[in-house]
């Protein structure tokens, strides 16, 4: 096994089949998937609605080339319009979140003419560009999470755009800015002419309980970046830019061009994936069901008060964070040989399961931390 680069430690696993919240390994055994993959699969592994979009597809059009439109890319783009409040807007879509990001800036710093982008300090923007976080990055200014005082000395003159993520599951897992400190940078970059970039790979398509996180925030955007989710686990994502920003870009345009944009493969699973999340409430379901589990983790924290750190959540997007003498890390590598994937950073737990998660579900999960949590103590 394994002829595969490390770039990135491996579970040493080779999976074979995903359905609904579970992922098969070779030897047939079942992992509920608290982890989505990477936060992709919201509505579920396979689909059969999307499978089926995508066999059907396959055999019409997968790709053809970026000079050209499909109903599919139109008819999304109206949908993303519609589920951003972005109307009379346009989208593009390209494969990757990072991709969609990376686009996102050009166009902000192309249209501003200014360099830099603010972000805050604990979100995560892309693997790569100007959103990678790295000291060479001279295109980042980084704002420290609710650091109400801080806002007041940005140079926002110097400012292209505020890339905001409103719930970081990479970084400092798990956590979401303070409404008042996010109103204060959006209202200072908007008096400053600087945009305001939705940051939405992780936290749309209904992670929070709302289509995207930034509608939890009083706040007006100009771009939202859609990816993960989108597709579901196929490699879909979007730009999506108000009615002004177009105006804006019609009258100033760049090129920009990758061999996937637009691709009607992608654009049909993320047309389905849309509907699915609407007829089958998930919205509502994200809120509910995340409500039900940070109801249960507040309990194991009630109950092992001098484990448990911390307990956060926003819809199904939730994290658990265990005191310092506690391995949180052997907690995880426990729950994983119990047939439990869950992520793990700074001594927390990081849930974000597909929407379609059942009570039975989260009910197991509690139970298996509960077990390792008493066995610790005894
Ligand atoms: C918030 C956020 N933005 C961007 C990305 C990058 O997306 P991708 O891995 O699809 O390039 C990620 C990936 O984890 C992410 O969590």
């Amino acid at each position: 096994m394994e002829r595969i680069i490390p770039f990135y430690p491996s579970a040493r696993k080779m999976l074979v089949k995903s359905e609904g919240c579970y992922q098969y390994d070779s030897d047939g055994k079942e992992y509920t998937d608290f982890e989505s993959g990477v936060w992709c699969a919201n509505i579920g592994y396979s689909h059969p609605r999307i499978s089926g979009v995508i066999a059907e597809q396959a055999k019409t059009s997968i790709h053809h080339g970026y000079k050209f439109t499909n109903p599919f890319a139109e008819k999304l783009s109206e949908e993303l319009g519609r589920i951003t409040g972005l109307y009379n807007g346009a989208s593009v879509f390209l494969s990757s979140g990072s991709e969609a990001v990376n686009l996102a800036i050009t166009l902000s710093r192309h249209l501003t003419g200014r360099k830099k982008i603010l972000k805050i300090d604990n979100t995560y923007l892309s693997a790569y560009g100007w959103g990678q976080i790295s000291t060479d990055n001279e295109t980042l200014v980084n704002i420290h999470a609710n650091d109400i005082d801080a806002v007041s000395a940005v140079d926002f003159s110097e400012i292209s755009a505020f890339v905001l993520e409103t719930g970081g599951a990479s970084i400092d897992i798990v956590r979401f800015p303070d409404s008042d400190f996010v109103r204060k940078i959006a209202n200072l970059a908007k008096e400053n002419n600087c945009m305001i970039i939705a940051e939405e790979v992780t936290t749309g398509m209904g992670r929070t309980g709302k289509w995207y996180g930034y509608q939890h925030y009083d706040i007006a955007v100009d771009m939202v970046v859609s990816g993960k989710g989108l597709g579901n686990g196929y490699p879909v994502s979007a730009l999506t830019v108000s009615k002004d920003i177009l105006d804006r870009f019609e009258a100033d345009p760049f090129r920009y061009a990758q061999s996937h944009q637009n691709d009607p493969l992608g654009c049909a699973a993320a047309l389905e994936v849309i509907k699915i999340i609407e007829e089958e409430n998930l919205l509502e379901a994200s809120v509910k069901k995340g409500i039900y589990f940070k109801e249960q983790l507040e309990k194991i924290r009630a109950e092992y008060p001098a484990y448990v750190k911390d307990v956060r959540g926003k819809g199904l997007m939730l994290a658990l964070e265990f005191e310092q003498h506690i391995d949180g890390e052997e907690i995880h590598n426990r729950l994983f040989e119990g047939g439990m994937i869950t992520g793990y950073k700074n001594n927390s737990l990081r849930l974000l399961p597909p929407l379609v998660i059942t009570e039975n579900d989260i009910d197991k999960f509690i139970t298996e931390l509960d077990k390792l949590l008493h066995d610790t103590k005894n």
